[in-house]
């Protein structure tokens, strides 16, 4: 008898274990909120509209490299807010209440973006992430390496006024890095992997894995995240 209610416990967590996997009724919402609005732009299979002539296009959501929570805050005050330099990326919430903007992320984590930690993890798997800190020497790599090529787009101070983007002709959209809510990993994965990779449309934003080594790429983070964002 006690077997039977151990196996009754037993299949009762799992089934529990199953169902929590989703949440439906959120998924739904975020779904019907999804349809309603983002589609225009990100499109059905979530990999964006490419045939839309905006100065930015709308990023391929099926690899960008940002958490649920990251997602809803951009959804919610707009790509601007958090550095972006054009406003193609509206704010929703004069839109949206609170309830639909988490579905709405919920949505895209659980449908488009399904593989984003095993992606993040297949990658880190290849880096070298052994400790730099209180390394005197990699701090000073940081601010050479930030100067030398990172400057000309986000500029000196990091605000996305670099000397690129006074071209008139062949615009360029550098972030504001005192903005970004990209965490410090993050970063070096979007620095060493570029901006395409994580589902920019196009490639702005180059990848450094050739030029630098990762131990450079998190030196150059560092100082991002010390001296640019603070
Ligand atoms: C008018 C077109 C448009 C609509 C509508 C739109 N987006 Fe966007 N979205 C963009 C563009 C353009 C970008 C890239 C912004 C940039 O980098 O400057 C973007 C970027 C994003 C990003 C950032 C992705 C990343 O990896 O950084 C998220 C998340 C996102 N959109 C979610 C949504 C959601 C959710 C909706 C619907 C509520 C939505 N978008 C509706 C155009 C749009
Ligand atoms: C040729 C211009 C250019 C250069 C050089 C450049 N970037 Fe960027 N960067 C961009 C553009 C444009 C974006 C906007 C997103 C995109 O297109 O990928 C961006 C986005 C980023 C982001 C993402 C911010 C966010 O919140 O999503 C980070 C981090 C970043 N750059 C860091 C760097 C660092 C560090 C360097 C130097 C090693 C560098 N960039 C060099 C153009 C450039």
């Amino acid at each position: 008898m006690k077997r039977i209610y151990y196996i009754y416990f037993l299949l009762a967590t799992i089934s529990l274990a199953n169902a929590s996997n989703i949440d439906q009724s959120k998924f739904d919402l975020g779904k019907q909120v999804y349809e309603e609005t983002c589609i225009s732009c990100h499109g059905a299979d979530g990999k964006a509209q490419t045939n839309m002539k905006f100065v930015v296009r709308p990023r391929d959501l099926t690899k960008t490299l940002l958490t649920e929570e990251q997602t809803y805050f951009i959804t919610q005050n707009g790509a601007h807010y958090w550095g972006a330099k054009a406003d193609m990326m509206p704010a929703f919430k004069y839109v949206y209440n609170e309830t639909q903007l988490q579905a709405v992320a919920y949505y895209i984590h659980n449908h488009f973006n399904k593989n984003l930690k095993q992606r993040v993890k297949k990658v880190l798997q290849k880096c070298d992430l052994t400790s730099i800190k209180n390394d005197k020497k990699m701090a000073k790599w940081g601010k050479k390496v930030y100067k030398r090529n990172c400057s000309w787009c986000h500029g000196k101070t990091g605000h996305g006024d670099g000397e690129a983007t006074k071209n008139p002709v062949d615009s360029i959209y550098p972030y504001d890095l005192t903005k970004t809510l990209l965490t410090k990993q993050q970063m070096f994965l979007y620095v060493k992997y570029g901006g395409h990779f994580w589902g920019t449309y196009k490639d702005d934003m180059p990848s450094w894995k050739k030029k630098y080594n990762d131990k450079i790429l998190r030196s150059v983070v560092e100082y991002v995240d010390n001296t640019i964002r603070k």
